[in-house]
Order: structure tokens, then C-alpha cells, then sequence
């Protein structure tokens, strides 16, 4: 498995530890935000982040900042990304199978380095399910491509 890593300059610590954390268990993770303590704008990462995901470069991203959610709004503006915010591993799990989230973000500031781990666990370990799961995200990719949904329009 190889994954995209990216953070602002509230995240730089646990964007290291959780990236020593998956090479620990043998995921090759690229590391495309910052290190600098210098404030960094969170959309840059994000960006940086959807766009490898979008590619097919990396079969995931992961994207950290203070609150999680400023570089989650980033990550979904990139074509084909599905980014969920998640404090807790059962969302986390939950959005790959029921959401097919291609990234997962999280808060620095909201939770703690093991909550992050477990997250990164939960979601990493998981499946899409697809069946009636797949048609859903197909309705989510019909607004973001036609800004419409035809089943909503039509009923
Ligand atoms: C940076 O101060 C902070 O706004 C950012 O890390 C993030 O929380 C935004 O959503």
C-alpha cells in the first residue's frame, strides 16, 4: 500500500509520527505538506493531497491539520476525492466502506496521537462495500461532475 501525507503548520508533529507509524508497518507513505513551523496555508496540502489521490498515484491520502476540516474542504474541490473528517475510528472505518473516502483527515488540535493511530488503522483495514453503497457514491460523483442529481430532479 502507498499512501499521500500532507499538513499544515498545526500538524507537522503528528503528520511525522503517524507517517514513522505506517512505514513501521510496511505502507510507503509520501510526505507532501510542510515541516517548517512557518504558518502554511492549509489549502496548498490539500490540494497537493487530492491530486495524487485523483491520479491513482497513491491508493489513499491522508490530511491533517488543526481542526481536520479546512484541509478536508481542500481535498473534496479535487475531482474524485471523497475526503472525510473523522475524530473517532468507527466513522473512519465507516466512510471507506460505506462512503468509499479515498482521504482521511483528522485534527492535531482535537485528538490525540493514539486516537490518530486508531483511525489510521480503522480506516487503512477497511473495504468498500459497494452493492447499494455504490450506488450512493455514484449519486455524490453525479453532483460534483453535472451539479445536478437526476433522481432528486426527477422526484
Ligand atoms: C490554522 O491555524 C488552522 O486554521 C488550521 O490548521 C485548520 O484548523 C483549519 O481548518
Amino acid at each position: 500500500m502507498k499512501l499521500v501525507i500532507g499538513n499544515d503548520h498545526a500538524a507537522i508533529e503528528m503528520k511525522n509520527e503517524i507517517k514513522e507509524y505506517l512505514e513501521g508497518k510496511g505502507i510507503e507513505v509520501i510526505d507532501v505538506g510542510t515541516n517548517s513551523p512557518e504558518s502554511f496555508d492549509y489549502p496548498i496540502s490539500g490540494y497537493r493531497v487530492g491530486k495524487m489521490v485523483a491520479s491513482s498515484e497513491v491508493d489513499g491520502g491522508i490530511a491533517i491539520c488543526g481542526t481536520g476540516v479546512g484541509i478536508s474542504l481542500a481535498c473534496n474541490k479535487v475531482e474524485g476525492i471523497r475526503a472525510c473528517c473523522c475524530s473517532e475510528p468507527y466513522s473512519a472505518e465507516m466512510s471507506k466502506r460505506h462512503n468509499n473516502s479515498n482521504v482521511i483527515c483528522f485534527g492535531a488540535r482535537v485528538i490525540g496521537i493514539e486516537t490518530a493511530k486508531q483511525i489510521v488503522d480503522a480506516w487503512t483495514g477497511a473495504t468498500f462495500e459497494g452493492g447499494r453503497h455504490q450506488r450512493r457514491v455514484d449519486e455524490i460523483m453525479e453532483i460534483e461532475a453535472t451539479q445536478k442529481l437526476k433522481v432528486a430532479d426527477e422526484a
